[in-house]
């Protein structure tokens, strides 16, 4: 076969070690050729590529972001472009069709999150054989146990939590760490367990600053001059919606949240009197070498997916359903965001070592 990899989506730690078990599998086992598509979607449209061989992702594995580009702008369904000045969206799928011909393709493995896999479910229609693997480090595909890049992200929040209580400790202030997520609150919960945060903010459950006031009282009460709180960017307060930072045009999800850590600060400082600081982690949860868990499921997933291609298995996403690595279809896999559940084990587990959730 002649399989083309490409990586859409905001990018993530785990990327390169997917590509890496894709060319690895496919040349070792099938004797296959790989083609790597530069820039997600955009390097289908223009046909920009490259020969993905051995040499090419020998020691890659460590190594955070796509060696391959990422974009989540260009959906070739609904193509944005400035003419005269304006935004103006096309269908240019059918260039992208011409080209995954024109390279001679048998199968394209798309690795993307939920708006990525979309687009490769479309191409379906079109007649190309797609295999799909979900990645994010938000962990909101419902689809799929976890994503890659997830546990990665856990760890960076979970580090910077550790040196947050040291100051916190020493100035005897309240840290407020905002975290990615979008409107799932996994990597909030995650990394506030393993962090050990006093109080975990999510989208799930709206909060109220005055609860929070109290939990900084209590603490206080027992000696405890310090409180480390760590706010999912989707979290909301009872009542009210989520801060958005900006609308990124042309973009297949638009919403861009953030500023929600420097509420909730202000509104602590105005209620309780007590200093209160913000820290934004932002994109560095995007970075950095994988775990090894995410190495290990990566490397599952990739393999997964050329096996499932010489399976003929198309229009599938491959999945860790534990222990195994399943194909779904697509159609079954897409559009249903997994949140934190209410009644389930982090949200009991933090709730039975104290942690306040501000509700
Ligand atoms: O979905 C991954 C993610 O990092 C979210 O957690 C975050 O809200 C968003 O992407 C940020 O997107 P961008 O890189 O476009 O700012």
């Amino acid at each position: 076969m002649r399989i083309g990899v490409l990586t859409g989506g905001g990018d993530c730690p785990g990327l390169n070690a997917v590509i890496r078990a894709v060319v690895k599998t496919a040349i070792h086992q099938y004797h296959d050729e790989v083609v790597g598509i530069k820039d997600g979607f955009s390097g289908l449209i223009s046909n920009r590529t490259i020969p993905l061989d051995l040499e090419k992702i020998s020691g890659i594995m460590p190594r955070g972001g796509t060696i391959l580009g990422s974009s989540n702008r260009d959906n070739p369904f609904a193509y944005a472009q400035t003419v005269d000045g304006k935004l103006v969206k096309s269908d240019v799928s059918a260039v992208a069709v011409e080209n995954y011909k024109s390279n001679k393709l048998d199968c394209l493995v798309v690795i993307g999150g939920d708006g990525t896999l979309d687009i490769a479910h479309k191409f379906t229609a079109k007649g190309l054989n797609v295999i799909g693997i979900p990645k994010t480090i938000d962990n909101d595909l419902s689809s799929t146990d976890t994503t890659f890049g997830h546990d990665t992200a856990i760890g960076t929040v979970m580090d910077a939590l550790d040196k947050i209580h040291t100051t916190a400790e020493s100035h005897h202030r309240v840290m407020v760490v905002e975290v990615m997520g979008r409107d799932a609150g996994w990597i909030s919960i995650a990394a506030g367990i393993a962090g050990g945060g006093h109080i975990i903010l999510i989208p799930e459950i709206p909060f109220d600053i005055e609860k929070i006031a109290q939990t900084i009282y209590q603490r206080k009460g027992r000696g405890k001059h310090f409180t480390v709180i760590v706010v999912a960017e989707g979290a909301k307060q009872k009542g009210g919606d989520r801060v958005i930072k900006r609308i990124v045009e042309g973009a297949s999800e638009t919403v861009r949240l953030g500023g929600v850590g420097e509420m909730v600060a202000s509104e602590l400082e105005r209620v309780t009197g007590l200093e209160a600081r913000t820290t934004v982690l932002g994109h560095i949860q995007r970075g950095g070498s994988p775990s090894a868990f995410d190495r290990i499921l990566a490397t599952r997933y990739g393999a997964s997916a050329v096996h499932h291609a010489h399976e003929g298995d198309f229009d599938h996403m491959v999945a860790l359903h534990t222990p195994e690595i399943v194909a779904i279809p697509l159609e079954k896999a897409l559009h249903k965001m997994k949140q934190v559940p209410l009644g389930g084990s982090h949200v009991v587990t933090a709730r039975r070592v104290g942690i306040s959730f501000g509700d």
